[in-house]
């Protein structure tokens, strides 16, 4: 088992890391390789980049976005809870060498990723610029670290709450037009790394992204990770999860994320359905003894209060029986 000792929540509750008890993965961990975890025994395994490590202490970090059933499972756990199983580290360990002026570019969780990576680079002798970026100033996560590990921070909103107005990308551009910049560091979605990656392109600036295909197995066995790298076939999990931006087909990277879709949102749905049968309280004002009420039922709350997720099924009666609890979702709207 794997002890959380340390947790915290950004980005209004939609990031969260944890800082698990890891000794031997800490003590080989390099920057740029990645974890999967499982909650416990039924549990999927969920690939994550370790933010961090402390091989004194014996902990790894991670820190993860909540966009579904696994990572809301991860959520719920608590300083003091464990994680069944941590296997790693896993993948390849970014290249660091001294080449001169690095951008490091990170949007939303990629700035995650990107943090032990920058720090390298600066470690390691480079002139580092970092640029991050968020939808607005909320959700923008480690301004103060990123700021300790590069040697000049810029920040970018959306929305222009905070920092410059607008995406990543034109910031890249312009202190790459001001010259000299030897590599750019792209982590973050897919359309950011390749929108990036075009622009770097255009200057002919060498160009490393991480990529974060579906993974289930990790060590290269199940194919499940497969993307196209300069017309080669390459598994993620073991030839990555860094590759050249420039020869990426970020097209297909895209649709392959997609394969799932509605099997993923129909468990999220269960799974915030059900923990709010057993832990939520009675909606609509009144108790009914051994009827549970999901968030769904509720007008009052047409999307999960939990995660945020917007339900289509909102309002149509639903009848799912769950360890005892039968619940009754919409059954009080038309
Ligand atoms: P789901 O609802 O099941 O899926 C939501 C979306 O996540 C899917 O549509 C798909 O695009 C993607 N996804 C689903 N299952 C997997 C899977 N087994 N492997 C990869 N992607 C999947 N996220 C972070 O927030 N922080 C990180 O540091 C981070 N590091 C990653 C490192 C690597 C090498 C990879 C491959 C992915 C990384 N991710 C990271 C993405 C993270 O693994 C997914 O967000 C997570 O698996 C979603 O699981 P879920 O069940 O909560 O969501
Ligand atoms: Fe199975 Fe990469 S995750 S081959
Ligand atoms: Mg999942």
């Amino acid at each position: 088992m794997f002890k959380i000792v340390r947790r915290e929540e950004m980005a209004e509750g939609t990031v969260i890391l944890n800082e698990i008890e890891a000794p031997l993965i800490a003590q080989k961990a390099k920057p740029g390789q990645f974890v999967i975890l499982k909650a416990n025994e039924e549990g999927e395994r969920i690939p994550l980049t370790m933010a961090d490590t402390d091989v004194e202490k014996g902990t790894i970090t991670i820190i993860y976005m909540v966009v579904g059933k696994s990572t809301a499972i991860f959520k719920d756990l608590a300083v003091g809870d464990a994680y069944q199983d941590v296997i790693g580290p896993l993948g390849k360990a970014t290249h660091i060498e001294k080449v001169g002026k690095v951008v490091c570019v990170g949007g939303g969780t990629g700035v995650a990723v990107l943090h032990p990576i920058t720090r390298a680079l600066k470690e390691a002798g480079n002139d580092v610029t970092c640029i991050i970026g968020a939808s607005n100033k909320d959700l923008l996560i480690l301004e103060k670290e990123m700021d300790a590990a590069s040697h000049d921070l810029r920040v970018c909103t959306d929305d222009g709450s905070y920092g410059h107005h607008g995406f990543v990308t034109e910031v890249m551009q312009a202190v790459i037009e001001a010259g000299d910049v030897k590599l750019v560091v792209g982590i973050g979605p897919v359309p950011m790394m390749k929108a990036l990656s075009g622009i770097t392109q255009k200057y002919d600036v060498p160009t490393m992204v991480s990529l974060n295909p579906i993974m289930v197995d990790g060590t290269g066995m199940c194919g499940g990770c497969r993307v196209s790298v300069g017309g080669e076939t390459k598994f993620a999990c073991v030839d990555g999860p860094e590759f050249d931006g420039h020869k990426v087909d970020y097209d297909e990277l895209m649709l392959r994320l997609q394969a799932y879709l509605e099997e993923e949102r129909r468990c999220h749905e269960e799974y915030c359905t059900i923990r709010d049968a057993q832990y939520g309280p009675p909606r609509n004002g009144i108790f009914w003894p051994g009827v549970a009420f999901s968030p769904f039922c509720d007008p009052r709350h047409s999307a999960c209060y939990a995660c945020g997720l917007k339900s289509a099924q909102a309002f149509r009666l639903r009848l799912t029986g769950y360890a005892g609890h039968v619940l009754r979702t919409e059954i009080y709207h038309p």
